[in-house]
């Protein structure tokens, strides 16, 4: 029997609290294992499995931690909506190699009188940032605790959360986290709508919709390679597009520097465009390199 199919060894798989994860990782590290931490919210889909196998190519053990965060969400965002089926998630995580799942409960992250909130600026300051207050104080707070938590060598972010990506980046940086911050590349399904766990939010309707928004970011990408000034013309013809196409909001539509996310008004490599749409009951998130 698979080790997957099996559920007393599936229960095995999974650190409920610290001291559970902690004890698999000292046994690692005793027999000289290197170690990857790939945070998640469960929901899992090929995206995060992606990042799993990139973990598996770096490193001899893999954690993916399944924690659904409240701190990160928005007031008016209902975190109860938020999909979860840990035993999906925990057998399809097992399946592409994870070494331990890491599900702890919320007393455990945020126990009575949790009171330290870990805040990083400059990156924080466009795009999503002015738009979800409090967010990426939550993300970097939870990141914090698990990298404490699990003291990985190597940690995996998606791309498809860029901004993200980079500020945790900053974080291990500014607090001399010895954890390497490794990027993967945005997992799409075959119409290239970028994967995410809100994606089960939209209609039939709109699952037709949403693909727009990747190809309108390519031709826009593709517009400033060719007319470099034209950064927020191509920017306002996208933000046209979107919403001649049946998005019902447009957050934003940005071209900003690779590396420091400072909005640019002439493209210069390295460069991503950026966008973020409202469809039905879900936000969705994009961006790309320009090149
Ligand atoms: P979550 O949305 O579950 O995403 C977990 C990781 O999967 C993130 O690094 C995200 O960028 C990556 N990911 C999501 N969709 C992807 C896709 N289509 N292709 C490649 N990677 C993808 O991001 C979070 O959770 C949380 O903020 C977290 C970091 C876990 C902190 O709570």
């Amino acid at each position: 029997m698979s080790k997957v199919g099996n559920p007393s060894l599936m229960t095995q798989m999974i650190a409920r609290d610290v001291l559970e994860l902690r004890r698999a990782v000292a046994e690692w590290r005793q027999k000289g294992h290197t170690v990857a931490l790939v945070p998640t919210m469960g929901a899992i889909h090929a995206g995060h499995l992606s990042l799993i196998s990139k973990a598996k190519s770096l490193c001899d053990r893999v954690i993916a931690s399944a924690f659904v965060n409240p701190t990160q969400f928005d007031e008016n965002e209902d975190l109860n909506a938020y999909p979860a089926n840990e035993e999906e998630d925990v057998r399809a995580l097992v399946s592409v190699g994870t070494n331990l799942v890491f599900c702890p409960n919320r007393k455990d992250i945020y126990p009575e009188g949790f009171s330290t909130v870990i805040s990083i600026s400059g990156l924080t300051s466009g795009l999503c940032g002015p738009l979800r207050p409090g967010h990426f104080d939550g993300v970097v707070t939870v990141v914090t605790k698990l990298f404490l938590q699990s003291l990985p060598d190597i940690a995996v972010f998606g791309e498809k959360d860029y901004q993200q990506l980079l500020v945790i980046r900053q974080l291990a940086k500014d607090l001399n986290i010895p954890v390497d911050i490794v990027g993967a590349p945005t997992v799409r399904e075959e119409d290239g709508l970028a994967m995410s766990s809100r994606n089960r939010y939209l209609s039939e309707k709109e699952r037709v919709i949403a693909p727009e928004l990747y190809r309108i970011l390519k031709m826009a990408a593709e517009r400033v390679i060719v007319r470099p000034n034209d950064c927020e013309l191509s920017c306002r013809n996208a933000r046209a597009e979107l919403l001649e196409n049946g998005f019902e909001a447009v957050d934003y539509i940005n071209i900003c520097h690779a590396e420091t996310l400072e909005p640019l008004t002439a493209y210069k490599p390295p460069a991503r465009i950026f966008g973020a749409v409202r469809l039905g009951k879900a936000r969705l998130i994009d961006n790309i390199l320009i090149s």
